[in-house]
């Protein structure tokens, strides 16, 4: 467990100084502390949650609101083409098309959505002008194209050459076996705590590498890929879609959370739900993080390889999630 997060526990007559990060609190039904310093934290999945965290954590200490950080942060993962998993340069389905999902929620329960969103590569952005410039959460589709156009948003190719010529060597087999970690290497779900207390969470996908032309996974689902409670905390999905959305996955962290769960020992209550729901799990990987609302944090994965990405204080680190297996 990351030592410096000592340094964000207050040291109280309580004696939770001695306390470490993410298991720190891991008794369950134990009520958690409340006498902790609110700094501002950010929790990224994977390894490409190293860039989105380093943009967000400097909003945040510019005293910026989470929602910015998160919106913020997981933009400079879509417009890395680099990463074949999110935004530009995603993989595309299987007609060879990239469609994009993501959502944005507030810890006060405000939230918007995108899926099925083709040609735009700031989803997490549409989603946001959803949640801010509509009465509704969810548009999809070319419904969401024609919103985002409407809200000025540039339309462009997704497809770059590098994800195309993939998708041409996998057309050789055509065989849809989604591999853990590495083509659904994955969704960028980022988590924020700001200095005024308020929580907020965005996660952003090209989805499952060639999946069937209008899949849409858990990513922009709200409750699935993401929930936020102020009064609680959030917590965010990596990993394949469907197993997440079988379990409501970040909604049921976060009530976990609720009921006392430390964030990791909620991550893994609902690691151990999604392996109870299906009889073979050696080929499928879910990740989680969560971040409690008085900053402490955790993740959890099915199978090791799920790493995630810290921003505090001065420092940004990667670590790997504790894993099932
Ligand atoms: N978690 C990304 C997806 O399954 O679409």
């Amino acid at each position: 467990m990351p030592q410096k997060r000592r340094a964000f526990l207050k040291t109280t007559t309580l004696g939770l100084g001695a306390l470490s990060a993410g298991t720190a609190y891991s008794c369950q039904g134990q009520n958690p502390p409340t006498n902790l310093v609110t700094k501002p934290i950010i929790i990224s999945t994977w390894d490409h949650g190293m860039a989105a965290n380093k943009v967000g954590l400097d909003i945040l200490k510019n005293n910026g609101t989470a929602l910015d950080a998160v919106e913020k942060g997981v933009i400079i993962v879509e417009n890395d083409p680099k990463v074949q998993t999110v935004g530009l340069g995603g993989f595309p389905d299987r007609e060879g098309v990239v469609t994009l999902d993501a959502c944005i929620m507030k810890g006060d329960g405000q939230c918007g959505s995108v899926a099925f969103l083709r040609d735009i590569k700031n989803p997490i952005a549409v989603a946001r002008k959803v949640m801010e410039e509509t009465p509704h959460i969810m548009i999809v589709g070319a419904g969401a194209k024609q919103f985002a156009l409407e809200m000025g948003f540039k339309e462009e190719n997704l497809l770059t050459e590098p994800s195309r010529k993939k998708y041409e060597e996998w057309l050789k087999t055509g065989i849809y076996k989604p591999k853990i970690n590495i083509e659904n290497h994955d969704t960028i779900s980022t988590l924020a705590l700001d200095t005024h207390g308020h929580l907020a969470g965005a996660c952003t996908t090209s989805g499952a590498a060639w999946k069937m032309h209008g899949r849409v996974g858990d990513s922009p689902l709200i409750a699935a890929g993401l929930f936020v409670d102020d009064e609680v905390g959030a917590a965010a999905a990596t990993g394949l879609g469907e197993a997440v959305i079988r379990t409501a996955g970040s909604a049921m962290v976060v009530e976990a959370m609720r009921h006392g769960q430390s964030p990791e020992e909620a991550c893994r209550s609902v690691c151990l739900r999604i392996k109870a729901k299906h009889k073979d799990i050696s080929d499928l990987q879910v990740g989680f993080i969560a971040l409690r609302k008085d900053g402490a944090y955790g993740a959890y994965s099915l199978q090791p390889g799920f790493t995630y990405a810290l921003g505090l204080d001065d420092t940004h680190e990667l670590y790997p999630a504790t894993s099932m297996f």
